[in-house]
């Protein structure tokens, strides 16, 4: 079982020590999590299970979550309109410098929301808006995924990889309390996207872009400030949004 203790203990703030929920193993921490804000959750939420039966990535994809992984959501409350795609590129940046702190791997950042390590995928993201009945946001669902240790299925063998495989040991709670350390200050630095930028392993690259039913390659040229991917395709230039487009390098 995790330590809550010895999270909270590491934690640079008290902001995250009451709304922290622990479980053994669950469908989706981002659903859990997603549910308690409909139904009025309003403070800070943590969700951390040691494995999921259902875990979610983008674009209604299945997430792998074998036991010895980290998965955690985390519920904020903004204030002001918010761009997802921009939490997801904070969620990303504060994920790598979390696992950097610990390791010694370098971690990149696969547009819009994968942790690389080694070029193969060691993590990934999920931002999901909760909306009121009236369509209004009321809190986004922040939910990450590391592969630390385990098993993962032998068909991502290729693709995906963990930190224990990279020949990295760490503990997950260290990990855990490392990532929402990461994520609070991630909030107050605006900063953060030429971190973003500089991990990416998109730029100058051909990519291909898989939008609907819309398949095609093109030159991955720079990343906005909003998140936005810029591609140079035959047509001329387009901007991506996180929403629209799922990447293959
Ligand atoms: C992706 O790879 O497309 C995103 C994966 C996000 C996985 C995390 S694990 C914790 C949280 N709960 C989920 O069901 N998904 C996110």
């Amino acid at each position: 079982m995790l330590d809550r203790e010895r999270i909270t203990a590491q934690l640079n703030s008290s902001r995250f020590v009451q709304g922290l929920i622990f479980g053994d193993y669950t469908d989706s921490t981002n659903s859990q999590v997603r549910e308690m804000a409909l139904h009025g959750a309003t403070g800070e939420v943590t969700m951390i299970v040691e494995r999921q039966t259902a875990g979610r990535g983008r674009r209604g994809r299945a997430f792998a979550s074998p036991e010895g992984g980290l998965y955690l959501s985390t519920l904020i409350h903004p204030t002001e309109p918010v761009n997802p795609g921009l939490i997801t590129c904070r969620a990303a940046v504060a994920g790598a410098r979390a696992i950097e702190s610990l390791c010694n791997l370098k971690i990149d950042i696969k547009w819009v929301n994968d942790l690389f390590v080694n070029r193969r995928k060691v993590a990934g993201i999920l931002a999901e808006g909760v909306l009121s009945p009236t369509g209004q946001l009321t809190a986004v669902v922040v939910g990450i995924g590391i592969n630390v240790a385990g098993n993962l299925p032998a068909e991502l063998e290729s693709i995906a990889t963990t930190l224990a495989q990279e020949g990295a040991t760490l503990s997950r709670e260290d990990l855990a309390a490392a990532f929402l350390n990461e994520w609070e200050a991630v909030q107050t630095n605006q900063d953060f996207m030429d971190e973003y930028r500089r991990r990416n392993l998109v730029l100058g690259k051909e990519v291909t872009v898989v939008q609907g039913d819309r398949v095609y390659t093109a030159t991955a040229v720079s990343i906005t400030d909003s998140g936005h991917l810029v591609v140079d395709t035959a047509d001329g230039q387009r901007e991506l949004t996180s929403g629209e487009v799922s990447l293959r390098l």
